[in-house]
């Protein structure tokens, strides 16, 4: 399973490279908007960071848009990935992109049937948004499932990337569905390594540590 980071902070991104765990990142115009920064700038020091697939989203509804601004895009950087919404001229859009050979991630996924239509048209990732399926009522990992079985079922290459997590159980439970990519904020990446009974053991470990020390450091002065 890869993990990617959903931000465009370059102090997140580079704290979890610095771990050696990271896959890639995803942005979109919210969150590059938080930067205050001008976009290009922006993802070429994400892409200058991190090798794996950098995900940047069109803004434009029309499909010839999105196409120019994908081409622009994918000369920023070889690990570009465009995102495009999963709508008819979302679609175009993908198809335009791909005739040309770039990588594309269609965004704002809330049902299989929306997924089925990505995977056709030769999506690189589907981004189903879980956190947003259960804001509105509904089991947004269920929709994961559906995908990763489906995909399963008819050998789809597209890669399901399961989007919008809050918590790391939205992780774990993205794993269990066999989903090929979690995208999490930097929050839920540190979350990951929390556990009680690793704090505790790491605590007793060192005190022994630094008691062993201190028994040796005494008998040698003794002697
Ligand atoms: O990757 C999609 C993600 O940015 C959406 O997350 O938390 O705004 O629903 P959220």
């Amino acid at each position: 399973m890869w993990f990617f980071l959903d931000t465009a902070n370059l102090d997140e991104i580079r704290t979890a490279h610095s771990w050696g765990i990271l896959d890639g990142v995803t942005t979109n115009p919210t969150l590059v908007a938080k930067e205050g920064r001008e976009h290009r700038a922006q993802i070429e020091e994400i892409c200058s960071i991190v090798q794996g697939p950098v995900s940047v989203e069109t803004t434009t509804a029309d499909a010839e848009g999105m196409i120019r601004e994908g081409i622009e895009f994918a000369t920023w950087a070889p690990n570009v990935v465009v995102k495009v919404p999963i709508t008819p001229d979302g679609l175009r859009g993908l198809r335009g992109l791909r005739e040309r050979g770039i990588p594309v991630n269609v965004t704002l996924v809330f049902s299989l049937p929306q997924a089925l239509l990505a995977a056709k048209a030769g999506a690189t990732f589907v981004s189903p948004f879980v956190g947003r399926l259960d804001d509105a009522g509904n089991d947004g990992m269920q929709v994961v499932r559906d995908i990763c079985a489906a995909f399963r079922t008819y050998r789809f290459e597209t890669k399901v990337l399961a989007a919008s997590l809050r918590h790391p159980i939205h992780v774990v439970e993205g794993a269990r569905a066999g989903a090929d990519v979690a995208t999490m904020p930097f929050k839920v990446m540190e979350q990951l390594f929390k556990h009680p009974l690793t704090d505790v053991g790491l605590e007793r470990f060192l005190a022994d540590a630094r008691r062993l020390q201190a028994e040796l450091q005494a008998r040698r002065a003794r002697v």
